[in-house]
C-alpha cells in the first residue's frame, strides 16, 4: 500500500500555494489520464475545478508541480495516490429520492408488471450502477421494500462506482439533511435511526442489508445474474460517444429481456433502435 509522504522540510514543502500554476497542458494530462482511465471527458472549462481539487494533492504529498503530480501518480507502486486522484477528479452530487418522476415509475408501472411476470417467491434485483455515496440504492431499498410489502418477492440490491471513498460512505449509510431534503417525516422515521449529537441520519439495518456495495468501474464488463432494472443515472453526462456505447455494450449485457433501464434527467440512448425501446423520456426497456 502505498501510503503519503511524511511531513518534513524540504525545498519542496517550501512551496506556497500561490505558487504552483496549472498550466493548459498540465490539464491535458489530466484530462488524458482521466479519459484512458474511466472514460470521463474533463472539459477545458474544468481548468478551475481540476487545479483546486488536485492542489490539495499535490500539497499533500510536497510535490513541486502539477506535472511532478501526474509523474507520482502514473508512476509504478503508486495505485493509491492514482486513485486518490481519480477520487478527487470525480462528481459525485446526490440524494435521496433525485428525480421524482422515476421512483412513480418504478413503483406505479415496473412494479406492477414485473409482479404479473414472475414467481410469487422471486427476488426483484436491481443495480445502481455509479452509486456515489449510496442515495440512490437505499431509495431503491425504500421503494422495492414498500412496493413489495405483504408479498414474498425478496430484494437484492447491487450498488458499485469507480470511487472507492463515496463507497465507504455509502457502506455507512449515514446521511445528513442535504441529502435527506426529499424525504418525508413518516419516511425518515420508518428507515433512519437518528445518530445522538446531530451527526445525521443512519440508514436502519433491514435496509443496510438489502444493499451491497463494490467498486466497479462501468469501462470494464462485469457478469452475473441479470437485472430487472438498472439505474444508470447522471453519470453518462460525463462519457463522450465512444466511452458512452462502451458502458452501454456492459450495462446491456447484465439486463435482462424485459427489464428497465433508467437514466439520468438530462440524459438519452443516442441508439434508441436496437437493443432498448424507448418508453418516455430517460426511460427504456430491453427488448
Ligand atoms: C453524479 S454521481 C451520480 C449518483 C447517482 N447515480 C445519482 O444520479 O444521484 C456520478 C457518479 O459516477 C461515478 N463514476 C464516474 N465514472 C465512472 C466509471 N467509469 N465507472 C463507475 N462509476 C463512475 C462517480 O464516481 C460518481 O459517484
Amino acid at each position: 500500500m502505498t501510503t503519503l509522504m511524511p511531513t518534513r522540510i524540504s525545498p519542496s514543502s517550501l512551496t506556497t500555494p500561490a505558487e504552483l500554476h496549472f498550466s493548459d497542458s498540465d490539464m491535458k494530462l489530466f484530462q488524458e489520464m482521466m479519459y484512458r482511465e474511466t472514460g470521463i471527458r474533463l472539459a477545458d472549462a474544468k481548468q478551475n475545478l481540476v487545479q483546486s481539487r488536485l492542489r490539495k494533492r499535490v500539497e499533500a504529498l510536497q510535490l513541486p508541480s502539477f506535472s511532478a503530480y501526474h509523474a507520482y501518480v502514473t508512476a509504478p507502486g503508486h495505485q493509491d495516490e492514482f486513485q486518490a486522484c481519480l477520487e478527487a477528479l470525480t462528481t459525485n452530487e446526490t440524494f435521496f429520492f433525485r428525480h421524482k418522476q422515476h421512483w412513480d415509475f418504478l413503483l406505479g408501472t415496473i412494479m406492477p408488471h414485473w409482479r404479473q411476470q414472475v414467481p410469487a417467491s422471486a427476488d426483484f434485483r436491481a443495480w445502481s450502477a455509479a452509486s456515489s455515496t449510496g442515495e440512490e440504492a437505499y431509495s431503491l431499498a425504500i421503494a422495492l421494500t414498500a412496493g413489495l410489502s405483504g408479498s414474498a418477492h425478496g430484494v437484492h440490491i447491487d450498488a458499485t462506482d469507480i470511487n472507492t471513498q463515496v463507497l465507504e460512505r455509502a457502506a455507512r449509510g449515514i446521511y445528513s439533511a442535504y441529502a435527506l431534503q426529499k424525504l418525508t417525516p413518516r419516511c425518515l422515521k420508518q428507515y433512519f435511526t437518528k445518530l445522538p449529537d446531530n451527526s445525521g441520519h443512519q440508514v436502519q439495518e433491514q435496509l443496510r442489508r438489502l444493499v451491497s456495495f463494490r467498486q466497479h468501474n462501468l469501462q470494464q464488463a462485469s457478469s452475473g445474474k441479470p437485472y430487472d432494472l438498472i439505474l444508470l443515472r447522471n453519470v453518462l453526462i460525463y462519457f463522450d460517444g465512444e466511452s458512452k456505447a462502451t458502458v452501454m455494450r456492459h450495462v446491456s449485457a447484465r439486463l435482462r429481456s424485459g427489464g428497465w433501464l433508467i437514466l439520468g434527467g438530462a440524459e438519452t440512448l443516442n441508439d434508441r433502435s436496437s437493443e432498448f425501446s424507448y418508453v418516455r423520456p430517460t426511460i427504456y426497456r430491453k427488448r
